[in-house]
């Protein structure tokens, strides 16, 4: 079993998700804490009314971003995580936190990576007049929304969509394919080389045979 930290910073429905997944089995992991930077995150709330260890870690409590993000770390290796799932959560995460996790830490993002990283991936697929956009899950790395891609899942621009209506078909597919990414982490099946992620077969673990 993977001991799996959650970061958040919002109503968290990804978080959601991925514990419905645990629930069902879904992959050999378990989340163990959620961790906040915002103290009325919807996604703290879910977390305890299921029984997950949810802990708010405030930026304005720290003297420095580093500082902050010590404090996160802290938190994680205390609750003995060996993988970061981002769900929402609204910081770029430095140095601090990247040494430790590097290629134990993923995240979710609203749109087909590399097009429109950072903030409102759907409103920039609109605005830009994309016909097709959809949701990418990815390893974590220095940049923002740049690191090597795990899965991802197309969804259609429609001639009347709003942000709102295009969030809502993205955000679906999110929902489906974050517990798969974390399933394939977990089962030890992706392999990173280079910028490229290499799924394995199921039962083929990296480092095991070719
Ligand atoms: C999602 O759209 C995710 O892709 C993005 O932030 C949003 C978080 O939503 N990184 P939620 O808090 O998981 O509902």
């Amino acid at each position: 079993m993977t001991n799996i930290g959650v970061l958040a910073s919002g109503r968290g429905s990804n978080f959601q998700a991925l514990l419905a997944a645990q629930n069902r089995g879904e992959f050999p992991g378990k989340l163990v804490v959620l961790i906040s930077d915002k103290p009325d995150a919807g996604a703290l709330s879910i977390a305890r009314e299921n029984g997950i260890k949810a802990v708010a870690i405030l930026p304005k409590d720290f003297p420095s971003r580093e500082a902050h993000e010590t404090a996160v770390l802290k938190a994680l290796e205390e609750n003995s995580v060996e993988l970061v799932c981002l769900a929402g959560y609204m910081r770029i995460v430095s140095g601090t936190l990247l040494n430790i996790f590097h290629g134990r830490m993923l995240n979710i993002h609203p749109a087909l990576l590399p097009a429109y990283p950072g903030l409102h991936g759907q409103k920039q697929a609109l605005t830009n007049g994309a016909k097709v956009s959809g949701a990418t899950v990815h390893f974590v790395d220095e940049g923002c929304d740049t690191g090597p891609i795990i899965i991802q899942a197309a969804v259609p621009v429609e001639e009347n969509d709003t942000e709102e209506t295009l969030s809502a078909r993205i955000l679906k597919e999110e929902h489906r394919i974050y517990p798969m990414a974390v399933r394939l982490y977990c089962e030890g099946r992706l392999k990173v080389e280079n910028r490229r992620v290499h799924i394995l077969p199921p039962g083929q673990k990296k480092g095991e045979g070719k």
